[in-house]
């Protein structure tokens, strides 16, 4: 097997299609950033020795739990009797429904059946290792105890309870850390606040409510910089992250700047490239796919649902498969990046058995293979993933991206990891390695019974077992000097 060249370009998707063109990180494009900012970031004055430092346990991570829960979990895509189309959370958005109606949802949101202990359980046992929840949303309504603005879970619902603390209190419990979403730009029930139509993220703000008119630096300084403020000062240790979402032309670099200087105050937090005004943060953010090659030089965490909503969603079913699920996290250690998992919750607060269900799949095979996932580095291969064809476009006239569902592979000192979707007839064979294999076994084998290893003049060939160890992904440990 020639060890394939890198080609730059990102290009596709290769499972789950989420039902519209996904807005912020579209496959083939990056947002525009800058390097001269009115406020300097973290990014542009720590060292790289510093950046490292920083990045360390995010990169060593691989796997977290993304949150998608507030108010629209309660229409969970009816309004009105009507299902409206699209992904859950932009219920308000895709049905133009009135502020004063969706704001009168807050009355009915009581989700007693909300247990933080139990989420954050699910997502260690799922083998995640954070946890990002939306603080706020596009919807306006505040996940948390804000006095910024009386729109929150706290003080306007009979709930009366603040989930995010529950769950920061349950995180440092149980050592899963957590960060928080926050929609900077887009909020539809405040005035001033950013909105868009899905199909075109990049027009001027639409509003299709009066209630929604006014100036957006004065929406930035009433609400939004004030929870940010809360988010990053009220919950201990927490957040690690701040992830951003739909930055709009309203964000200039000189209010992005305001936000950058709240960070900057907190020299140990991850951010993502959404923020806007010119700033790259620390991430790119992929979002339901997975690029065919990663983005080499930068750190990206591909976030994705499980079925095709981020928002609860009642009739939405349309699940993926553990098998999916498991061939993405493995893919995408190869290629060096994070995987961001959604769930959401419905209105009680319980989450929809389906999700929990592959969660605990997944993280049975963790249990086994983790090692082969958590802190490993890209592959020192790459054509296994699949290659760009030299007939088809992609969408965006791009030469499509043909994958391939044989294997993948991670690295360790001294340890490379072959993570085998289709089990070989006896012996599987690489045609070169950039390293002497000395040796090899299954990682699902705790007694690392030695498997033949023999070098020929077309590479080197291991002998395996007749049945693999896992249906969906067998481990074979190659030891390398
Ligand atoms: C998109 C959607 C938003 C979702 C986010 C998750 O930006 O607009 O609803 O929260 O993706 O990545």
């Amino acid at each position: 097997m020639k060890s394939a060249c890198p080609k730059i370009a990102v290009a596709v998707l290769m499972f789950a299609a989420c039902a519209f063109p996904c807005l912020a990180q579209l496959e083939g494009s990056t947002i525009e950033t800058s390097t001269t900012h009115p406020v300097p970031s973290i990014q542009d004055t720590e060292t790289p020795a510093q950046h490292e430092a920083r990045m360390a346990w995010w990169r060593e991570a691989r796997f977290g739990m993304f949150i998608h829960w507030s108010l629209y979990s309660i229409p969970a895509g009816t309004w009105k009797g009507k299902q409206v189309e699209g992904i859950g959370e932009w219920i308000m958005n895709s049905g133009s429904i009135p502020v004063a109606d969706y704001k009168a949802l807050a009355g009915q949101f009581n989700p007693t059946s909300f247990n933080a202990h139990d989420i954050v359980a699910l997502a260690k046992a799922a083998g995640m290792k954070y946890i990002v929840i939306t603080a706020k949303h596009h919807d306006g309504f505040a996940m948390f105890d804000s006095k910024a603005d009386p729109f929150n879970i706290v003080a306007a619902t009979s709930f009366h309870r603040d989930p995010i603390r529950e769950l920061a209190d349950e995180c440092k419990q149980q050592s899963i850390k957590l960060g928080f979403y926050y929609s900077q730009d887009q909020d539809w029930t405040a005035p001033g606040g950013a909105a868009f139509k899905r199909a075109d993220h990049q027009a001027p703000t639409f509003h299709w409510d009066k209630a929604q008119d006014g100036e957006f630096a004065a929406y930035l300084h009433n609400k939004a910089i004030p929870q940010i403020k809360e988010l990053l000062t009220n919950y201990g240790d927490f957040p690690v992250v701040i992830w951003f979402d739909t930055p709009t032309k309203d964000m200039t670099p000189g209010l992005a700047g305001e936000i950058v200087a709240l960070l900057n105050q907190h020299p140990n937090l991850i951010w993502n490239n959404r923020l806007g005004g010119g700033y790259k943060g620390d991430t790119e953010t992929p979002e339901q796919f997975i690029p065919a090659e990663g983005y080499p030089g930068r750190d990206w965490e591909s976030c994705m649902t499980m079925n095709d909503t981020w928002g609860f969603k009642a009739y939405d079913t349309n699940f993926k498969s553990t098998e999916t699920l498991l061939r993405n996290l493995i893919d995408i250690a190869s290629k060096g990046g994070n995987y961001l998992l959604n769930i959401g919750p419905d209105a009680k607060g319980n989450v929809p058995p389906a999700e929990v269900d592959r969660l605990q799949q997944v993280g049975k095979w963790i249990a086994t293979n983790g090692e082969s996932i958590y802190g490993t580095k890209p592959t020192l291969f790459g054509a296994e993933a699949g290659a760009f064809s030299t007939t088809e476009k992609d969408k965006n006239g791009e030469p499509k991206f043909v994958p391939s569902w044989d294997w993948r592979s991670t690295t360790a000192p001294n340890k490379i990891y072959v993570e085998l979707f289709t089990w070989p007839k006896e012996t599987f064979h690489l045609d070169d390695s950039p390293r002497t294999i000395t040796g090899a076994y299954l990682l699902a084998d705790k007694s690392q019974k030695p498997l033949r290893v023999t070098h020929t003049d077309t590479g080197t060939d291991v002998a395996l077992p007749a049945a693999a160890p896992d249906l969906i992904a067998s481990v074979l440990v190659l030891t390398t000097e």
